[in-house]
């Protein structure tokens, strides 16, 4: 895979930047739905225990299904509510019709839909990663199109957009998310409590592709889950790297679509992230939680030691 912005072509010779853009009419349209389901309230399913699912899931995979499949007939796609197609093919689309369901069921408008775009080239193995080509997230609610394209550059409608210039987690905003299931089973609490000491502060808005959108936006400076699947994080990992940042895993480690585990920054704090994720894992400079009665104390005392105003 090599070339020109823009200029790179596919194996029927269409060139990335008209995948790119009948993708991202694809996700417009897509997100045109979600907003009339959104408009007229849903009823919700349970997929697990807490883990929801709506008519506007299973609706908008199937037109994407449809549509990618007529405007490329040779691509797999892999979606979350179950598509499993051309899998064999050399390019690959990860989907996610409705990342934040359960903001979506609840009337709370942060979500999107997400297509990212692998390459496989023949001899690529069942178990290894192809590469990032082409990536659309859309959020209809904001009307903001996020686009990239390898080599090519990340876009917010048509906008060249850029990660953050901030050199310090502690004057960072950043962002994690919360699996929907088997919450018991995830550490990520500790993280999220240590990190909102250390930083500006840490967001948990529910759409794991939009956390992603934003650090290549420039609008938070780094977002980690884990727990991930490849339709949340493929597009948005793309537009991350093209956008100037960085994505790996908790260690340092290069990200693959299977890893779960994702760190994403604007690459000037992930040494300082990887080294507080270090440190964090092996329960070193925890911030000790007070009882309610030493709290109290401690809020005396600081009162006390205050100026007054008089
Ligand atoms: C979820 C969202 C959320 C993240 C969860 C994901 P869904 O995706 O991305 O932000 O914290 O881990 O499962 O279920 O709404 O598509
Ligand atoms: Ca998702
Ligand atoms: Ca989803």
């Amino acid at each position: 895979m090599s070339g020109a912005p823009g200029q790179i072509q596919t194996q029927a010779e269409t060139p990335l930047t008209d995948i790119v853009a009948r993708a991202a009419e694809i996700a417009r349209e897509a997100g045109a739905t979600l907003k009339e389901y959104f408009a007229a309230g849903v009823q919700t399913e349970y997929k697990g225990d807490v883990d929801l699912v709506t008519v506007a899931d299973r609706t908008v995979e199937k037109l994407i299904r449809g549509r990618l499949g007529e405007a490329f007939p040779g691509h797999g796609i892999y979606g979350e509510e179950g598509t499993r197609e051309r899998l064999e093919g050399e390019y690959r689309w990860y989907v996610d019709p409705l990342d934040g369901t359960t903001n979506f069921a609840h009337g709370f408008p942060q979500f999107c839909v997400s297509m990212g775009l692998e390459h496989r080239p023949h001899g690529t193995e069942a178990d290894e990663d192809g590469v990032l080509v082409g990536a659309v997230i859309y959020d209809p609610m904001r009307e903001e199109l996020y686009t990239a394209e390898r080599e090519g550059g990340a876009w917010l409608n048509g906008r060249r957009i850029k990660v953050s210039s901030t050199k310090l987690l502690a004057e960072s905003l950043i962002a994690t998310g919360f699996p929907s299931r088997k919450r018991h089973a995830s550490p990520n609490i500790h993280f999220y409590h240590e990190f909102t000491l250390r930083s500006h502060g840490v967001r948990r808005a529910g759409s794991a592709a939009l956390d992603l959108a934003y650090v290549a936006a420039g609008r938070i400076e780094a977002f980690w889950e884990f727990n991930l699947n490849p339709w949340d994080t493929a597009a948005g990992v793309l537009l991350v790297t093209e956008a100037g940042g960085k994505v790996t895993g908790f260690t340092g480690e290069p990200f693959k679509l299977d890893s779960r585990e994702i760190l994403a920054s604007n690459g000037l704090i992930h040494q300082e992230l990887v080294g507080m994720f270090e440190t964090l894992f092996a329960g070193r400079d925890l911030e000790p939680i007070p009882t309610p009665h030493e709290f109290a104390e401690q809020r005396a005392a600081r009162l006390s030691a205050e100026p007054t105003n008089s």
